[in-house]
């Protein structure tokens, strides 16, 4: 499997690959890889000669440095799971911050006609310019014919989306379904770091989104959302930071429903200092 370090040589492979006419799927990471982001690369193999993955913990996009600090950070376990995948359609580049930002580790400052000002955004201080920031590099030097992410981060999808279309970056953005465990938790990075009682807790996450969904189906969007917080409050281990239900388009909080329109719910949750996020569409 070939494995890159820097970007120059990551590109010149790249460019002998695109002059033989071989297309080209990325998956950006940040490792600690699961099987999340197995089913994406899955996806990518599927149609494209080689599929990129990029295996970097952004500092940009962190604005907690205790979580930019524990961030799990596994490439040799990442390696092995993707020669698990395919040994010599993946192409693996895993810089250093230094590759990627050479000694100004700065974030570049975008708008996304608002999306950024929803939820992560009001939560996560300048979380999405870092994210752009990475995201616009890395098809800079990857070029990739198609980009994989996961609706997990469904406001990330829908801003990278928006960035391909401001910048006329020449990639198609294609979100693929989120991947759960038996137990309905979204795969996450992050659930490597949680203590075995938060673990098991974990779970009533994607019970209650589920709940939320059906109570949809005949309640407002307030009384569904004040259900929510009141089962969070009954809940001894799991805190919760917000839950909303939005257009599933603008990303704006729903006011009053229209059948005319998508909605989805979003909701990020406290287990102990683990920070997890999940959504779901709801019609
Ligand atoms: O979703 C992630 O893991 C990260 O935000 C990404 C897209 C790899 C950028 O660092």
């Amino acid at each position: 499997m070939k494995i890159f370090k820097n970007k120059s040589d990551l590109s010149a492979y790249v460019d002998v690959l695109k002059s033989k006419n071989k297309s080209l799927g990325f998956v950006p990471t940040m490792g600690a890889l699961h099987d999340g982001h197995a089913s994406l690369i899955k996806q990518g193999l599927k149609t494209n000669d080689f599929v990129a993955v990029s295996v970097f913990v952004n500092p940009t996009q962190f604005d907690n440095k205790e979580d930019l600090l524990k961030y799990p950070r596994t490439l040799e376990s990442d390696v092995e799971l993707l020669k698990d995948i395919s040994e010599d359609r993946i192409i693996v580049y895993a810089p250093s911050v230094k590759d990627i930002y050479g000694s100004d580790v700065m974030s570049t400052s975008f708008s996304y006609d608002g999306l950024e000002h929803e939820m992560e955004g009001r939560f996560r201080d300048g979380h999405f310019d870092g994210v752009g920031t990475i995201v616009k590099r890395l098809f800079e030097i990857i070029k990739p014919n198609k980009a994989y992410f996961g609706e997990k981060d469904f406001q990330q999808l829908m801003i990278i989306k928006k960035l391909v279309q401001k910048y006329h970056i020449p990639v198609q953005v294609v979100g693929c379904k989120i991947h759960r465990g038996t137990d309905g938790l979204a795969m996450s990075s992050r659930n490597l770091r949680l203590k075995p009682a938060y673990k098991n807790a974990a779970p009533f996450i994607y019970k209650i989104l589920k709940a939320a969904k059906v109570m949809f189906g005949t309640k407002s969007a307030n009384k569904v959302t004040e259900w929510v917080q009141n089962q969070f409050e009954k809940h001894d281990l799991l805190e919760l930071e917000y839950f909303i239900i939005a257009d599933a388009d603008t990303l704006k909080t729903v006011k009053r429903k229209s059948n005319k329109k998508s909605y989805r719910a979003f909701i990020a949750v406290y287990a102990d200092d683990i920070r997890l996020i999940d959504n779901i569409a709801l019609n």
